[in-house]
């Protein structure tokens, strides 16, 4: 042992201690790399809280949620997708409409933990890069939107018709998107454009692909350029 300590070298023991120190530093970077910890979500302690697993526009999250959020409290305030918006807060103008495994559903009166497992597509879902989702271009070109308020929920009530419908008449467009409420009360260019959207098939086909959770998509981060604060 004794013989071992004198034949280090000063030299060595300067390397050896320098890369201990990148060692040191690198360490707490790595083990962030590694945790298979869920993001906290920004759940405060001592509330009580649940670790969920959601896929939202393809991105897989795994959060710390509190109990009592809302899952338009969860996109909004804690992941950032702002494009859903919070008209009533209580289950009655459906501003908040996002899709829930392909259903519209109002996102103020869902609480965020029901959401563990499944996949939430919300407006911030539709446009592929720069490319518009046709369903958009159909809502501008037919001025659907006036002060936008209610544009994102149109969209996705409108998004969830024409899944399971992709050829509805206007009676059918109405009836899916009668729990959307338009102040500015521009409900028939809505009906308009979504039967335009539909005419040319695009809208369908455009789903291609969306919701499921590849690896490129789990690392990308969610978009939330489709809409404002
Ligand atoms: S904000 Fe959800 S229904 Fe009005
Ligand atoms: S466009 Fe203003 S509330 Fe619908």
């Amino acid at each position: 042992m004794g013989k071992r300590k004198r034949d280090i070298s000063r030299r060595q023991f300067l390397e050896g201690s320098g890369a201990v120190l990148v060692a040191a530093t690198a360490a707490p970077k790595l083990r962030a790399q590694l945790s298979t910890q869920p993001e906290t979500g920004g759940a405060a302690a001592g509330v009580p809280s649940t670790a969920i697993r959601i896929v939202v526009n393809g991105a897989e999250h795994r959060l710390e949620v509190e109990d009592r959020w809302t899952l338009a409290e969860l996109l909004r305030d804690h992941l950032g997708l702002t494009g859903t918006k919070i008209g009533c807060d209580r289950g009655e103008c459906g501003a908040c409409t996002v899709l829930l495994d392909g259903k519209p559903i109002y996102s103020c009166s869902n609480l965020a933990v029901w959401a563990d497992g499944r996949e939430i597509r919300t407006v911030e879902g539709l446009a592929h890069g720069d490319q518009l989702d046709p369903l958009q271009r159909a809502f501008v070109a037919h001025d659907g939107p006036q002060c936008g308020f209610c544009t994102s929920g149109q969209l996705m009530s409108a998004k969830g018709l024409l899944a399971r419908n992709p050829h509805p008449t206007a009676q059918e467009v109405r009836a899916a998107m009668t729990g959307n409420i338009c102040r500015c009360s521009n409900y028939n260019r809505y009906v308009e454009a979504v039967m335009a959207a539909a005419a040319t098939g695009d809208a369908k086909t455009s789903d291609r692909g969306a919701g499921r959770s590849t690896p490129a998509k789990r690392g990308a981060k969610a978009s939330a350029s489709a809409g404002g604060a």
